[in-house]
């Protein structure tokens, strides 16, 4: 195949959805219909169940198993499709923001009776802000649930979407009768005593045809006929090029867990889904079909085994073939390096593989080379942008609670922030340490991981701020800036890349800091 070929035959995409929404059924069914797994149960979910939420050791073991679950790689008519996982949990929302600049599309999930979710809310904005494609799967269609067109509403309203129904539900939980797929307008029928067989579909050129009274009966042929007219004067028409520049969203509803509309959303995704994008770097575009490999770190995974202190460096191949044992240059550390044994990930099992694609994730075994945002290339100097970090919502001192393993501590926590386990903020004025995170759990995690695998001790003590603001002067020699400096002397850190933060310790201190310094930029978020 040529190398053109296999490029535009990858698509690479993530699944987005609060807890719960079904992210998990919905991968597995995919994975089924791609042939790559055989039953369901299959796959092991690597979501953290709510009432495991104060069990950390749950989450090291949960840990492991996301090893394996972060791409599901599998090959559906002639497409290669990666799956990339995002964790639902919110103390992991900084994993799922990061993987979500390595997926060219998203896929949404919403389940039908619980509605738009703050977690779903979250990662929408972020998708939203990146004009990242995205097409959304309303969920659990066999459970009572809202009204179509009122979700569609609140779809729009909180997620600041514009849908266009692509599949149509005809009832809902114990009067769901099937899908009307507008597309191919065909017909499934719902068979809730048969879940693992999909329905043949019923073809209606013209929904008018009597036989749709036969099939579904009087009364729901006639609401079909009247919602999908009300469709029609209502929703804007699909448009490619509208979903690429994600000015418009394709929806789809069914039943992962009865596999139904599943098929009708992944047929629809090959076709109309983005294969590998161009991505800027600080230099220029760079386009999938160049010849030249690049490729970023989006995602690093420490190994669960606490002898081996390896991990494995998830990277994305922006352009080009990436291969075995062929030497690439760290451009942050401005270094060669070959790689022996890169692995690349097969719905449950994990291969090492001589060449991968644009498009493709291949993962790196690390001793502690790279840091999420880490750019390989065949000798260019250039790094990716747009792997930002964002505020952390808790701040504690980190506190050295045995002084004989000073140094232990020191390279264990700066491996544990170059995965991406939390930020770490050092006080300009006197040099302490702050580590930022977005859940209280990752503390526990960071000190159970500090002792077990480093043999360090910590304690930790609370620091009062609100939000990490990234500092950006208009112009740095002002006298305001130095006024702002000397002001918030006891607030102003420095992040990993040495950036100046702002530790705020209230919405109000911003606006009022906002207000009498307006030539000092303060942003929620590190790349501005
Ligand atoms: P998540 O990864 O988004 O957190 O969700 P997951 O797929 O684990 O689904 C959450 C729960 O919702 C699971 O039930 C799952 O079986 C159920 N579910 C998913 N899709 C559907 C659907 O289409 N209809 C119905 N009725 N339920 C659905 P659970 O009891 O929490 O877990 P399990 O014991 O079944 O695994």
């Amino acid at each position: 195949m040529s190398f053109e070929k296999e490029i535009g035959r990858r698509k690479t995409f993530g699944i987005i959805a609060h807890p719960d929404a079904g992210k998990t059924t919905l991968t597995e069914k995919l994975l089924l219909f791609g042939g790559a797994i055989q039953e369901a149960g299959a796959v092991k979910s690597n979501k953290i169940k709510k009432a495991a939420t104060s069990d950390f050791m749950e989450i090291e073991r949960q840990r492991g198993i996301s090893v394996a679950t972060s791409v599901l790689a599998f090959e559906y008519e002639g497409n290669k499709i990666n799956i990339l996982d995002t964790p639902g949990h919110k103390d992991f929302a900084e994993d799922t923001f990061r993987t979500l600049t390595a997926v060219d599309s998203v896929i949404v999930v919403v389940d039908v009776a619980k509605g738009v979710e703050e977690q779903t809310e979250k990662l929408v904005e972020v998708c939203r802000m990146r004009n990242i494609p995205m097409l959304v799967f309303v969920n659990k269609m066999d459970r009572e649930g809202r009204d179509a067109f009122d979700l569609l509403d609140e779809i729009e309203l909180k997620l600041g979407l514009r849908v266009t129904p692509m599949s149509w539900p005809i009832g809902i939980g114990a009067t769901f009768k099937g899908i009307y797929d507008l597309r191919q307008k065909s017909l499934r029928i719902y068979a809730a005593e048969n879940k693992q067989k999909i329905s043949e579909a019923v073809l209606f050129d013209n929904l008018d045809d009597s036989k749709l009274e036969e099939v579904i009966g009087n009364e729901f042929a006639e609401n079909l006929r009247e919602e999908i007219h009300l469709i029609s004067e209502v929703y804007p028409d699909f448009s490619k090029e509208d979903y690429m520049k994600g000015d418009i969203q394709p929806v789809f509803f069914g039943s992962a867990l009865n596999n139904f509309g599943v098929k009708e959303l992944l047929d629809t995704f090959v076709v109309i889904a983005p294969e590998p994008q161009p991505k800027e770097s600080n230099i220029r575009m760079v386009l999938p079909n160049e010849e030249k490999f690049s490729g970023f770190v989006f995602k690093i995974h420490a190994n669960m085994d606490p002898k081996h202190r390896d991990r494995i460096a998830f990277v994305k191949v922006v352009s080009g073939k990436f291969e075995r044992n062929k030497n690439y240059l760290h451009v942050r550390a401005d270094k060669k390096m070959k790689f022996s044994s890169p692995n690349a990930f097969f719905a449950d099992k994990k291969e090492v593989v001589e060449e991968s694609f644009a498009g493709d994730i291949v993962g790196l075994h690390d001793t502690g080379n790279f840091r999420i945002g880490d750019t390989l290339t065949e000798g260019e100097k250039m790094f990716f942008k747009g792997i930002p970090s964002f505020s952390p919502e808790f701040f504690r001192y980190i506190n050295n609670a045995d002084p004989m393993k000073t140094k232990q501590l020191e390279k264990g926590i700066a491996q544990l922030m170059d995965e991406g386990v939390a930020q770490l903020f050092t006080l300009e004025y006197n040099n302490r340490k702050i580590i930022g995170t977005v859940g209280a759990l990752q503390y526990e995690v960071i000190q159970y991981r500090l002792e077990h695998e480093y043999g360090a001790k910590v304690t930790y003590e609370n620091f009062p701020a609100y939000k990490a603001c990234w500092v950006e002067a208009v112009d740095e020699k002002s006298e305001e800036f130095k006024e702002f400096k000397r002001i918030k002397q006891k607030y102003l850190a420095r992040d990993k890349y040495n950036q100046m933060v702002f530790l705020a310790d209230s919405s109000f201190t911003i606006q009022m800091s906002r207000e009498k310094f307006p030539s000092v930029k303060l942003h929620f978020v590190s790349e501005f």
